[in-house]
């Protein structure tokens, strides 16, 4: 059918696959991975566990945690020619730009000898994609800088390897602190995987065509950047750094009412979602980790903290934030807890392609698993020109 006609925005949303790894319920605003409610998985599991639940479906008894954390543990190490990828990129390029690049390059050192359709082959990719991912990060964040590389150390724990690879030096040595080592692990479980959001089917359909595994989550990376989506935990701190610049406290009224002048095409970033109609369940457990984190540092007072809380107070008594349901969302305090740490804002959404890895590979796992997938094939509902002849150019 061709011609003018008008449809449904909701056939944009119908249901694009089954899946067994993760169920939200927007309106009560309940996330379970594989079951479990975010908050259990938040409190008593550490990011691998919650990797291997990802992965596998069941949570890990000891033995098998030992042995998968074994597993990552020996492929956090990337191949020294990496480097020189990274060392063709501009100092001061993006590090999504750069991740993009890094992840996509992995490619070619795994991509001979990764058959996607092999399950073996693709818990290997998964291995490697998991172990390597903080590497990567750091290595972009230490180029940016002009500091030396800090390559990982077996006896540290996973978050505890990523936050020494990015603020060691050869001169000084990083001490781990026991509080932003847990709140790091904890924010990577809060954004490990998200059932189908928008770089999730991206890498469902990069994969489905059976390219390699590392070219599909670059894929992921790419599509997490926009703002619409991971990247906007970094325009939520440059939103809130803005206010302050402006007048902090005193300026929040007049930014609310800019926010609701639909002319001013300014949002709320961090607030929104397109599924979450009610609470984002992470965005509460965001909140609990910058507490402790802020407290832990002696930062309690932090202002950018404190205009976060007064917006949040402010729109969930507002009328136009109630209607529409808008709440924060994951991206509302992740920056803070991430700043407090000393993590620069431009790396947000690097550490959020870090956490959603694992998620993107489980999801590309359970379709490639399925012997009945095909190549995804979108269909479009055509609203353009119907048929005609061309007429020759001198009569155009
Ligand atoms: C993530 O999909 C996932 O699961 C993603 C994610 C994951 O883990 O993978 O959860 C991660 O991407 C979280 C979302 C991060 N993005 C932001 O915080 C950016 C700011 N939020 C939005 O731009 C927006 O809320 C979306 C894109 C997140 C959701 O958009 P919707 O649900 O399609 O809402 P919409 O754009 O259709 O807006 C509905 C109404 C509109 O007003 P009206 O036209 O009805 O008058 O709400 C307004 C919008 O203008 N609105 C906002 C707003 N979000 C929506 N107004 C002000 N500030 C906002 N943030």
């Amino acid at each position: 059918q061709t011609g003018k006609f008008t449809y449904d925005p909701g056939f944009l949303s119908t249901a694009s696959c089954n899946s067994t790894i993760t169920y939200i319920d927007g309106d009560k605003g309940e996330l379970l991975y594989r079951g479990y409610p975010i908050e259990q998985l938040a409190t008593n599991c550490d990011f691998l566990e919650t990797c291997y639940l990802l992965l596998n479906g069941e949570l890990p008894n000891q033995s098998q945690k030992d042995e998968f954390v074994g597993r990552v543990t020996n492929h956090t190490m990337v191949n020294e020619q990496m480097q020189f990828f990274l060392r063709g990129f501009r100092r001061d390029a993006h590090p999504m730009a750069v991740l993009t690049g890094l992840v996509g390059a992995l490619s070619a050192f795994y991509h001979d000898s990764t058959d996607i359709n092999n399950p073996e082959h693709r818990k290997i990719a998964a291995i490697r994609l998991i172990a390597k991912m903080p590497t990567l990060v750091a290595m972009a964040y230490k180029y940016s800088i002009g500091q030396p590389f800090v390559y990982p150390k077996n006896d540290l724990s996973y978050s505890g390897n990523f936050l020494r690879m990015m603020f060691a030096t050869p001169c000084e040595e990083y001490k781990v602190n026991p509080v932003l080592e847990r709140a790091l692990d904890r924010i990577f479980i809060l954004h490990a995987d998200h059932e189908q959001n928008a770089s999730t089917s991206t890498v469902r359909l990069c994969g489905s065509s059976g390219t390699n595994p590392f070219a599909a989550i670059a894929a992921g990376v790419a599509c997490l950047w926009g703002p619409a989506h991971g990247g906007a935990n970094e325009a939520c701190l440059n939103m809130l750094e803005e206010i302050q610049a402006m007048g902090g406290m005193s300026k929040v009224g007049e930014f609310m009412e800019k926010v609701k002048d639909k002319n001013s095409g300014v949002r709320l970033m961090g607030f929104g979602h397109r599924v979450y109609k009610n609470y984002d369940p992470r965005a509460k457990l965001m909140q609990e980790t910058c507490n402790e984190v802020l407290a832990e540092l002696g930062l309690e007072n932090d202002p950018l903290f404190a205009l976060a809380k007064k917006l949040e107070q402010i729109a969930l008594e507002d009328d136009y934030f109630v209607q529409r349901k808008l709440y924060p969302n994951v991206d509302f305090y992740s920056g803070i807890v991430q700043r407090a740490i000393g993590i620069p804002v431009p790396l947000f959404t690097a550490i959020f392609a870090l956490a959603r890895t694992v998620g993107w590979i489980a999801q590309l796992d359970e379709m490639i698993g399925d012997p009945e997938y095909k190549i995804g094939r979108p269909r479009q509902l055509f609203v353009g020109a119907a048929k005609r002849d061309v007429a020759p150019i001198a009569s155009r």
